[in-house]
């Protein structure tokens, strides 16, 4: 080979990475600016004006079809920074988002900025173990293309927005382990079609529930460890989808023998409550079921033997007025 060819061999080498940078320039300078906002952290140490966005960089990925190389993935996830940051503003530049995770770092602090609605296209929005507080923000209503919203084990506060089921393409929402107070609201019932799961657990939730929640079919729903009282029978129903009830440790009272059970469940918790009545009958035509726990309520009558049923723990039944039947004492007979 001559000197010349290795030359140019070497030189393609050398500028072909910048020649075939994906990275969209607008995108790579706001992300460099979010990086500063975060006080440069060394977990984001790929980030570099040198290299590629798309593909180098930890937690971001571009999009391959609808808008090629724009930014539309960007996950800020145990960032282990050494001192409270709000929210980078600069995240809210970035026109293509669709999904934004934020989550295990404690020293994310602040309340979501109000420039979040320029996020025209996200779809999902996850905030998750950070000290972020304030109130889940009304301008979230804005934003029509949320599909999913997950807050939780952060420190929002204040109730339940009423506009949540106005946001069309909502397939669900995780507002868990926070301190979000108050009843929730009659609207509720009125999520579209596509919503399939609902997750409130551990807040401070109070009052009943409203009877147009009956209206949904959930795929999954988790109220537990909260304070909501009354009847949850709507919430189940033979005609629904159901996978997953989790009602444990609220103060929840209805007969539980009358409510109809969707084939497709797989897991109900529904212990330290108020109910009353007998275990549902259907429980062992459920083909599905894999968890009960039905334990501190007032429930009463024999337990149905056999089908997913006999592998389950005395503690599943423990403490109710009176079920009997293995694996508890047997029913006494008159
Ligand atoms: C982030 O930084 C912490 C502490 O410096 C380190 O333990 C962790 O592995 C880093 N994570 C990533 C994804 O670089
Ligand atoms: C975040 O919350 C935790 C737990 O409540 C607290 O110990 C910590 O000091 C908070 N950090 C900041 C930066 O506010
Ligand atoms: C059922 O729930 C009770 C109370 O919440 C708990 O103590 C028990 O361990 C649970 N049983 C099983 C099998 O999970």
């Amino acid at each position: 080979m001559s000197h010349l060819r290795i030359l140019l061999v070497l030189l393609v080498l050398v500028f072909t990475p910048a020649l075939s940078e994906l990275c969209n320039p607008e995108d790579k300078q706001i992300l460099l600016r979010i990086k500063k906002e975060l006080g440069n952290p060394s977990n984001l140490s790929s980030w570099l004006p040198t290299t590629d966005c798309c593909g180098n960089w930890v937690g971001v990925s571009c999009a391959t079809h609808t808008q090629p190389n724009r930014v539309n993935v960007l996950d800020l996830s145990d960032l282990h920074l050494r001192k409270p940051y709000l929210i980078p503003p600069s995240i809210t530049d970035l026109p293509y988002l669709q999904y934004l995770y934020i989550t295990n770092s404690d020293n994310i602090v602040g309340t979501l900025p109000p420039t979040f609605t320029k996020l025209t296209h996200l779809r999902r929005l996850h905030i998750r173990f950070t000290n972020v507080s304030g109130h889940i923000p009304d301008f979230l209503s804005q934003m029509k293309s949320l599909e999913y919203i997950l807050l939780s084990n952060s420190k929002f506060s204040g109730t339940l927005p009423t506009w949540l089921p106005s946001l069309p393409k909502l397939t669900g929402i995780s507002i868990e382990g926070n301190r979000i107070s108050g009843a929730i609201p009659d609207s509720f019932g009125s999520f579209s079609k596509v919503f399939k799961t609902m997750t409130l657990t551990g807040n401070r939730l109070t009052g009943k529930i409203p009877a147009t929640l009956g209206k949904l079919d959930l795929e999954i729903v988790d109220l537990s460890d909260n304070m909501l009282e009354g009847d949850a029978s709507m919430l189940f129903g033979s005609k629904k989808h159901t996978q997953l009830i989790h009602l444990t440790n609220n103060k929840f009272s209805f007969d539980f023998g009358k409510v109809g059970l969707s084939k497709t469940l797989k897991i109900i918790e529904v212990s330290n409550n108020r109910l009353y009545g007998t275990l549902p009958k259907g429980l062992l035509s459920l083909n599905d079921l894999r968890w009960l726990n039905v334990s501190h309520n007032n429930l009463c009558g024999e337990i149905p033997q056999g089908g997913g049923l006999k592998y389950l723990h005395e503690s599943s039944y423990a403490h109710n007025k009176c079920l009997c039947g293995s694996p508890l004492p047997s029913c006494k007979r008159f």
